[in-house]
């Protein structure tokens, strides 16, 4: 059986002090993560290792980096490797948010290094894919993601992709308040695992997870969660308090 997974992603939000307070509550609630749940939290990279000490395996509670940069060392200012992530604590790194895609001119290429650079030093990834409203709206969607995922993983050996979560977050529905249907979450899931299964096998593709990103909140979380390809969620604007990120995170009781 597949592990469910709820992953906080922060984006640019929280100074240290809100940032430190909100993942000490967090810690403290997580006797009420449900049994086979696991949760990760993306901060900004500045406060990785002050989370990152105070966690044990047994936690069912990880850390993780909103991005990182391909090459291991050198002349690049201001950008981050995967190994610095490692060294002070992430175990995943989130890798082609669309955000990236479209504010910083993340290509397919770009995104491709980044996932083979952060598998090489055994972080596991958080691979985004997901179209923009124009092409949902011209029906080439399954098209978008394919070649997404096809650039992003497909180079990959069988060893590789084990290190690798698929989050599916349709762009019109990240902070938008608009979420995919349950229907149009699971047919795009099912799409995806299938696109995994002609690469790398049916074994494969059934332990791969895929979550689901875009507005999913309380509300919507048990249904979208429910559906049978829907592996748990990346959250953004709930992950940043307790009172939406914990019912979120129970709703991913299998
Ligand atoms: P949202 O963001 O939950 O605020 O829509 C999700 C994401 O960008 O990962």
């Amino acid at each position: 059986m597949r592990k469910k997974i709820v992953a906080g992603n922060w984006k640019m939000h929280h100074s240290y002090h809100e940032a430190v307070a909100c993942f000490a509550t967090l810690y403290e609630h997580r006797e009420e993560f449900p049994a086979g749940v696991e949760v990760i939290v993306f901060p900004p990279d500045l406060y990785i290792r002050e989370f990152s000490k105070k966690l044990h395996l047994s936690d069912h509670l990880s850390v993780g980096a909103q991005n990182c940069f391909y090459q291991t060392e050198g002349a690049f200012t201001g950008e981050i490797s995967p190994a610095m992530l490692k060294s002070v604590g992430a175990k995943y790194c989130i890798v082609g948010h669309s955000e990236r895609r479209t504010l910083f001119g993340e290509t397919d290429e770009i995104v491709m290094k980044k996932v083979h650079s952060a598998i090489n030093v055994s972080l596991s990834v958080v691979l985004c894919c997901g179209e923009p409203l124009e092409v949902r709206e011209d029906q080439s969607h399954f098209a978008w993601v394919e070649r997404q995922i096809k650039a992003a993983l497909f180079d990959l050996d069988e060893e590789q992709i084990k290190k690798v979560i698929i989050a599916y977050e349709p762009v019109w529905a990240i902070g938008t308040g608009k979420t995919a249907s349950v229907e149009q979450a699971q047919e795009m899931h099912q799409f995806i695992r299938t696109l995994v299964a002609e690469k790398f096998g049916t074994d494969i593709a059934d332990s791969v997870c895929i979550l689901y990103g875009g507005s999913c909140n309380p509300e919507n979380a048990p249904l979208l969660f429910a559906a049978p390809d829907v592996d748990g969620g990346l959250i953004g604007g709930a992950s940043l308090k307790l009172s939406t990120f914990l019912p979120v995170i129970k709703a991913a009781r299998s």
